[in-house]
């Protein structure tokens, strides 16, 4: 056996320009239908925190690449006896696992684990904290560039709360590299970004501001699980003052499309109405996410060790 170490997908500031071209052309070309080799790999979910899209769709991107796929129950795993994530992933590593998919609620989480399981398997962080959310900002990119959009002509906002939006920490790393020419973010002044890198960004201090003249709106959800509870804004006071309604979206391009990485909470920073509306991508990027997946495991795969 020819030991090579194994790929991390960790965060976007970490991958090579050549891979984020790769891995967006990868899943555009499996989303227009291209072929498949399947994979002798496992991999294993591995989620501290609860997910819809992001595990399912990692799942389904294995299964229809030919892999072997466990989902851990963490409340039945030896987690629960004390076992450590370090352990609990070498021990996983050693039963033939190739690949953990972890989402952890400690920001820095996945990255820690990386230092201390080596490179035995390929760890790939599902979202950790505050902190980054690579797949996330990856099928998001693939789906602005589905819908025909070139990155200098785009003016793309993000609005709400950025503060513990690891979603927004990835996004806007990754649309910087990509070349965006306007961007935008907003949101309530506790919401906004503390230590971030906001070189090439406009912040602005109302919702009008954010979204006059953009081509692309993201809306985020409140990450209530992220807040003491003392902090949590009024839902009402929030949609009037910073939810994305008819009115709002009226102030945009008028072909404006609207992302959401989702889960929505319909009424608070979207109104259903606009969710489920000719302009949303909401959707394309759930469909994108399992393709944007799939590309991710191939290349990982590439790293794998080899007989
Ligand atoms: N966007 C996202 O990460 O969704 P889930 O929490 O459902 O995975």
């Amino acid at each position: 056996m020819t030991e090579r170490p194994g790929r991390h997908l960790l965060d976007i500031e970490a991958l090579e320009d050549d891979t984020i071209r790769h891995l967006l052309n990868r899943a555009g070309a499996l989303a227009a239908g291209a072929d498949t080799n399947p994979i002798d790999m496992t991999v294993a979910n591995l989620f501290f925190e609860p997910s819809t899209r992001t595990r399912v769709s990692f799942e389904l991107a294995a299964l229809r690449l030919g892999m072997r796929v466990i989902n851990i129950e963490l409340d039945r795993s030896s987690s629960t006896k004390g076992e450590s994530l370090a352990d609990t992933a070498t021990t996983l590593s050693a039963m033939g696992v190739n690949c953990i998919v972890l989402r952890h609620p400690e920001t820095g989480r996945c990255h820690a684990l990386a230092a201390e399981a080596g490179n035995s398997l390929s760890l790939l962080n599902a979202g950790d904290g505050s902190g980054h959310h690579p797949s996330q900002a990856l099928l998001d990119a693939a789906t602005i560039e589905a819908q025909g959009l070139a990155w200098p002509d785009l003016d793309l906002s993000i609005v709400g709360d950025i503060r513990h939006s690891r979603v927004a920490r990835s996004g806007l790393a990754l649309f910087r590299r990509l070349g965006v020419g306007r961007l935008r973010i907003a949101g309530p002044a506790e919401l906004l970004p503390e230590g971030l890198d906001l070189s090439g960004i406009e912040v602005c201090e109302t919702l009008d501001q954010a979204i006059r003249g953009a081509n692309v709106v993201m809306m985020l959800r409140i990450q209530r699980e992220r807040m003491d509870q003392a902090g949590w804004p009024d839902s009402t006071r929030y949609h009037r003052e910073w939810g994305l309604g008819d009115r709002a979206l009226a102030l945009a391009a008028p072909d404006c499309r609207v992302m959401h990485p989702g889960p929505i909470n319909r009424g608070v920073e979207i109104a259903g109405s606009i969710a489920d509306g000719s302009r949303s991508l909401i959707l394309e990027q759930v469909r994108m996410g399992v393709y944007m997946r799939m590309a991710i495991l191939e290349w990982l795969a590439e790293a794998q060790p080899v007989p």
